[in-house]
């Protein structure tokens, strides 16, 4: 998962990214915000929660197929590393690494403290790891990834591709895809379409800790910009847009308000029930992911699915 450092230092790349993203999503209407924003320390703490909750089947379902398939995935791409696009706290990489003979883990986050703490738990699941981390956001930094030399299994997991749209998705893909190297395998996590009542669950847990981490973003912009938002004051929303194929998130605000965001220079004022999209979350048909690796450049080899989740293989179309 993405995950941005707690304080993230002023004049940096990523503060001045999250001070634009904040400035057109907010100006905008419909009002926006990117969902990679969701993950300061809290954000993290709050989505490891998540992935815990009864209703959030897809980190369990990930994970059941990684243990039935992984030795079948590792032997099929012939890789000797592994580099995970949004590898966070990489709580499931050791499952593919351990199959893996004298590996070398580039782990690509875009948070320093996510990539330490990784490294520090898997060098203990596999003592002979080479653990080459790059910091960086996995929709701009894509050449900070070294080319690969060896056959490299690139791994994008967690349905985390859920979060980009019909055109990020391909193009974020097909960043990636034009740094593989003739030999290379890519390995996507996607959430399968499903009934709605499961999916909007998942997105809507009984004990609220959806709520927390969607508004979660708000505490961030408060810091980071130094704004003003009443986190009381905005209502966590999700529900799954059936042609969209999508859950949407968003805050609704809780009466008309007017917030300021003091280092932009920026006030916004919300009318009464009016909503913030904080996150789509796509869910995918056999066909759609098909799809999408094709916009990419990308063909499949092989299909692994198991409880509503599969993990695709795939390598250069050409
Ligand atoms: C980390 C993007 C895969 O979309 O399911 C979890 C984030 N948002 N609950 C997802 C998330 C609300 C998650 N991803």
């Amino acid at each position: 998962m993405l995950a941005c450092t707690a304080t993230v230092p002023q004049g940096s790349s990523i503060h001045s990214q999250l001070a634009e993203d904040v400035r057109r999503g907010l100006s905008a209407r419909p009002r926006s915000l990117p969902p990679k924003w969701f993950y300061d320390t809290r954000g993290s703490e709050l989505f490891d929660q998540i992935c815990e909750l009864p209703e959030y089947y897809l980190t369990r379902a990930e994970r059941a197929i990684l243990e039935r398939d992984a030795a079948a995935i590792v032997q099929e791409s012939g890789a000797h590393e592994l580099l995970e696009i949004g590898s966070g706290f990489a709580r499931k990489t050791g499952l593919l690494l351990q199959q893996m003979r004298s590996p070398r883990y580039l782990p690509f986050d875009i948070s320093t403290e996510a990539l330490e703490a990784s490294a520090r738990s898997l060098r203990a699941v596999v003592p002979s790891l080479i653990i080459d981390p790059i910091v960086g956001d996995f929709e701009h930094d894509v050449a900070r990834v070294p080319r690969s030399t060896a056959p490299r299994l690139w791994a994008f997991l967690g349905s985390t591709v859920g979060n980009l749209d019909e055109q990020q998705a391909p193009a974020v893909l097909g960043a990636f895809a034009r740094r593989m190297a003739p030999g290379d395998t890519f390995l996507l996590g996607v959430d399968l379409v499903k009934d709605v009542p499961t999916l909007e669950r998942a997105y809507d847990d009984a004990a609220g800790v959806t709520a927390l981490f969607n508004k979660n973003v708000l505490a961030v912009i408060n810091r980071q910009l130094d704004a003003d938002f009443d986190l009381d004051r905005f209502e966590h929303r999700a529900r799954y847009d059936v042609p969209l194929a999508r859950i949407e998130m968003h805050l609704e605000a809780r009466g008309a308000q007017r917030v300021r965001i003091r280092a932009l220079d920026l006030t916004v004022d919300f009318d009464d029930r009016e909503r913030i999209l904080t996150e789509i979350s796509r869910k995918f048909t056999r066909e759609t992911t098909e799809h999408t690796l094709r916009a990419a450049g990308l063909r499949v080899r092989r299909w692994f699915s198991g409880e509503g989740f599969a993990l695709v293989l795939s390598e250069l179309a050409s």
